[in-house]
């Protein structure tokens, strides 16, 4: 390689890891994604110096093709869709290197030749990988997307045939790279195609029955085997900057995985291989029989107004989908004019997408220093008069410790809204969230206020209701 292309491609992991980096905060992370952007542009031309502006025309309808679907599809998906998005490029990505590596395959020199055991190796172990990461990303984006598998999809046994079916593509594999010598019957092409059906049933097997709460940390997890596959087709292509990139997304995507899984306490072993259980039933007809205190906007507004002193906030998915960001800032206006004191509490899975609550309430004009995080705020709650929380359930359901019911949100740590004196929520039902789980306490009279609404025109009207109380 060139000194000019080594240079270039250094530059391109410097930036790679500085945009990174610079995600880490809101203020930051727009200039930190156009770093990496940048990065890549410049890896992009790199390699075409590196492979002597072969092929062109196919590389530039590929980089056009590829940049309108990702321009447009960046423009039009709302907020609440992101995490299916990000399950679709990561299965792409996941796809892409498993092509690559089989079209290297049938380019014949690597497998089988003895000519280099790393591309050898590699080849299978980037089909597995890229494959299991496409066919589990596609079955994460249809379960996010509502399309199908909602739930925990699962049958008996399922664990010993995923771990069968684990050790016969390892056996493939192995007769791939040894040129047939294993099962002679098969040769190396049959086997390596053998490989990819195989790991893409792997793939959806492996995530059908994963749900809930698990959802996000199996995204991260996906987004972790779609960089090592990336950066195994590097091996394959001998492409240095692919093996960088792809680690970098590795190793960012596996300390991801593992500060969600304990943030969440949901250990990455139990997610993967025992499944979840059903989703919380505690049936529809038991909530039509159970009585709760059902309230109108005028008096939320009059109990914060003459009632509450401290006021915690707490949002969730439906404020995302109501657009009623706008609205809370009015809330918290009006609310501080009186001279309350109002925090905002944002569990890290609030929403569907990660610093999805922050994002939202800070282009609102929520001022950052006003968000506390699960630790941070749950001490609050003991001496908070009233805790409002508007379109969110998951994140704080009581059921999550409860030791007698197993449900997709189990063990999860929960915001302990049940601790201040009043529960708010603003929602338009009685219906339970993403996992599926029916929440306690919205049948607890005493403490509970339920105001049926859509976030937005809730928000709305409690604030009239505050600023005329
Ligand atoms: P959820 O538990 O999903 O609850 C959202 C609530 O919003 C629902 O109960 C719904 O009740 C209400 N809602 C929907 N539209 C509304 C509207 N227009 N106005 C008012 N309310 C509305 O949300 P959460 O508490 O934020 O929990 C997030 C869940 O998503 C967790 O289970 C989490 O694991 C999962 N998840 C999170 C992520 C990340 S990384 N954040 C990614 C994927 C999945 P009604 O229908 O009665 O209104």
């Amino acid at each position: 390689m060139q000194v000019a292309t080594f240079l270039a491609y250094l530059a391109a992991a410097a930036l790679f890891i500085v945009g990174i980096r610079r995600l880490r905060r809101p203020e930051t992370a727009r200039s930190g994604n156009t770093l990496a952007a940048v990065g890549m542009v410049i890896a992009l031309i790199a390699t075409l110096f590196v492979i002597e502006f072969q092929s062109l025309l196919e590389i530039g309808a590929a980089v056009l093709i590829g940049s309108v679907l990702g321009a447009v599809s960046a423009q039009r998906v709302q907020m609440t869709a992101m995490p299916q998005v990000v399950a679709a490029y990561n299965g792409l990505g996941g796809g892409a290197a498993a092509l690559i590596a089989l079209s290297e395959f049938y380019h014949a020199e690597t497998v089988g030749s003895g000519e280099s055991l790393v591309a050898a190796i590699t080849v299978p172990l980037t089909i597995l990988i890229g494959s299991v990461s496409f066919a589990g990303s596609i079955i994460a984006f249809t379960k996010l997307q509502e399309l199908a598998f909602a739930g925990s999809v699962s049958f008996p046994l399922q664990q010993v045939v995923n771990a069968l079916l684990f050790v016969g593509i390892l056996v493939l594999a192995a007769n791939a790279i040894s040129g047939g010598a294993i099962i002679p019957a098969l040769s190396p092409v049959a086997s390596v195609v053998v490989v990819l059906v195989a790991s893409l049933l792997l793939g959806i097997l492996l995530v059908i029955p994963i749900g809930g709460a698990d959802m996000p940390i199996v995204i991260s997890l996906l987004n972790a085997c779609t960089g090592l596959a990336a950066a195994a087709s590097g091996f394959v292509l001998e492409n240095y900057i692919l093996i960088i990139g792809g680690t970098i997304v590795g190793a960012s995507g596996t300390i991801l995985t593992r500060l969600m899984s304990s943030a969440l306490g949901r250990p990455l072993g139990k997610i993967i291989f025992a499944g979840i259980a059903a989703a919380g039933t505690a049936g529809k007809g038991d909530q039509e029989e159970r009585e709760v205190n059902d309230v109108n906007a005028g008096a939320v507004g009059e109990y914060l107004s003459e009632e509450a002193q401290k006021v915690v906030v707490v949002p969730g998915y439906g404020l995302a989908v109501a657009q009623a960001q706008g609205p809370m800032r009015d809330l918290l206006e009006v609310l501080e004019a009186e001279g309350k004191e109002v925090l905002f509490g944002i569990h890290p899975v609030a929403g569907r997408m990660p610093g999805h609550m922050n994002v939202l309430l800070t282009e609102a004009g929520v001022p950052y220093d006003k968000l506390y995080d699960i630790e941070d705020i749950n001490p609050e709650f003991p001496d908070t008069d009233a805790v409002i929380i508007v379109g969110a359930n998951d994140v704080v359901n009581p059921a999550a410790n409860d030791p007698e019911q197993d449900t997709p949100i189990s063990g999860m740590p929960i915001l302990d809204v049940e601790q201040a004196e009043r529960v708010i929520f603003i929602k338009r039902s009685l219906s339970p969230g993403f996992a599926g789980v029916d929440n306690p306490l919205f049948y607890d009279r005493e403490k509970t206020m339920m105001l049926f609404s859509d976030a937005k025109q809730g928000l709305q009207e409690v604030v009239e209701a505050v600023k005329n109380g």
